[in-house]
């Protein structure tokens, strides 16, 4: 298994370019099951999420060309001939529950094995699953997998019990060739969605609100193919922020949107991080003197909870105690006691709560990366620690990060994978 090996302690400098969003990404190609015809995709992140959703796509009898020295691809899916998801990649993938919406709409049947739980939380279905019914499906829950099977889907009004990101997403798409009207409540708001509506309705969907929290869809017949281009990951943009102001860097982010990520650099901005901020792009400038505040993440357009643990590692550089509350995920805050072996002071309150006591020094420390988010966070905490840090468990950071090492080390840092 790849390890990264960083030697903390430098600076770095240049420009670092944002890549295509992992949660834009991955929806986009669940919507090429929807349409006729070959989609062109431009900006596609080459990271390990998109490469399962594309293996679960070829399974099914996807035609899929891709040019990925230029972040490119061409999706047909006229030729699927299969309902079933292959249950050890769905099971990978917890995204996979995104192409439930689509198959259920083109074939009126889909078989989804569970979709794994994951380090951050139990990850349940019950809001996808209500969704459907409501839209008029049967499901049957078995052992391993789930099968929901509908004659014809019909428009319905669907309250979410709860926010949700792909739920929202994944009933949008399963409504937008359903018969008659969709009204999604309490729909989530993040700025994917969005681009995501945008691009059906390129297609011939007819959805409005997106991006707010009352979605309404109304069926039509059939959509044809249109070629897209992923938007800016948020979440990337977000973390090199962090990476340049732990470093004491110059080093300019482009190619990013700052737009969707108001709030946070807000609360950048509230601590003492010196920021340039463009059209499309964020400089990060050095001598930030880091002061503590307290954060609760929520749903956009609040605090991201994607960008929660690389916050929480630069609170540990702020002087004072600052209080960092997941709201989200039950399983997000575990990776604290990896940041304490390198030198944190943190303090677990709960399991949606801690307190973080900075500012302390960073030890190297060999870790393993628990997930994706918080694998990325303490190979910034590498970056600023004494000595050399060594993560295990890789794979996981490369999920949702194209050529990260590659990346990292034009901006100088000392980073090697073995
Ligand atoms: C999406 O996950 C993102 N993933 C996550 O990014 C992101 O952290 C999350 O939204 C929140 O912003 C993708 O877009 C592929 P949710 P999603 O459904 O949609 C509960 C990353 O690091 N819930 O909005 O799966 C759930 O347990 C990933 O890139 C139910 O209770 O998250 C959580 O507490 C991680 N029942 C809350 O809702 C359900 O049926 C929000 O989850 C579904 C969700």
């Amino acid at each position: 298994m790849e390890q990264y090996i960083i030697k903390g302690g430098r600076e770095l400098s240049g420009e670092i370019k944002v890549k295509g969003a992992k949660n834009h990404a991955l929806k986009v190609l669940a919507t090429s099951v929807l349409v006729n015809g070959e989609t062109k995709i431009s900006n596609m992140p080459q990271i390990g999420d998109i490469k399962r959703m594309l293996l679960i796509l070829e399974k099914l009898g996807a035609g899929i060309h891709e040019k990925p020295e230029r972040n490119e691809l061409k999706i047909s899916t006229d030729g699927i001939d299969k309902i079933e998801i292959d249950k050890k990649l769905g099971n990978s993938l917890r995204a996979s529950i995104i192409l439930t919406g689509p198959m259920l709409s083109r074939f009126n049947e889909v078989i989804l094995p569970h979709p794994g739980g994951c380090m951050i939380g139990k990850r349940p279905i019950d809001l996808f699953i209500k969704g459907f019914k409501a839209l008029g499906a049967e499901v049957k829950e078995y052992k391993n997998s789930y099968h929901f099977k509908a004659k014809k889907l019909c428009g319905c009004y669907y309250i979410f019990p709860k926010i949700s990101v792909t739920g929202t997403e994944t009933l949008m798409m399963a409504a937008v060739l359903a018969q008659g009207k969709t009204i999604l409540k309490n729909a989530a708001q993040e700025p994917e969605i969005s681009a995501l509506a945008e691009h059906l309705n390129n297609c011939g969907a007819k959805i409005k609100g997106a991006g707010t929290s009352v979605i309404i869809i109304d069926g039509v017949k059939k959509l044809n193919a249109k070629n897209t281009t992923i938007i800016p990951d948020r979440i990337e943009a977000g973390t090199f922020v962090v990476m340049g102001l732990l470093t004491n860097s110059k080093i300019k982010i482009s190619d990013c949107d700052p737009s969707h990520l108001e709030n946070f650099l807000l609360m950048i901005k509230n601590v003492g991080g010196k920021l340039e901020i463009g059209k499309n792009f964020i400089k990060t400038l050095p001598n930030s003197k880091f002061t503590n505040t307290d954060i609760i993440t929520h749903e956009y357009p609040g605090f991201p909870t994607d960008l929660q643990a690389p916050f929480t590692l630069l609170m540990t550089q702020a002087k004072g105690a600052s209080l960092i509350h997941e709201s989200i995920f039950e399983g997000r805050l575990f990776f604290i006691d990896k940041l304490n072996q390198m030198g944190a002071n943190i303090i677990m309150c709960d399991p949606h709560r801690v307190i973080v006591n900075g500012p302390t020094k960073f030890f190297g420390k060999n870790v393993d990366s628990p997930d994706l988010r918080a694998g990325m966070t303490l190979l910034l905490a590498g970056l600023i620690a004494e000595e050399t840090t060594t993560i295990g468990n890789v794979c996981q950071i490369e999920r949702g990060y194209e050529n990260i090492v590659k990346r990292l080390k034009k901006l100088g840092a000392e980073i090697y994978a073995k």
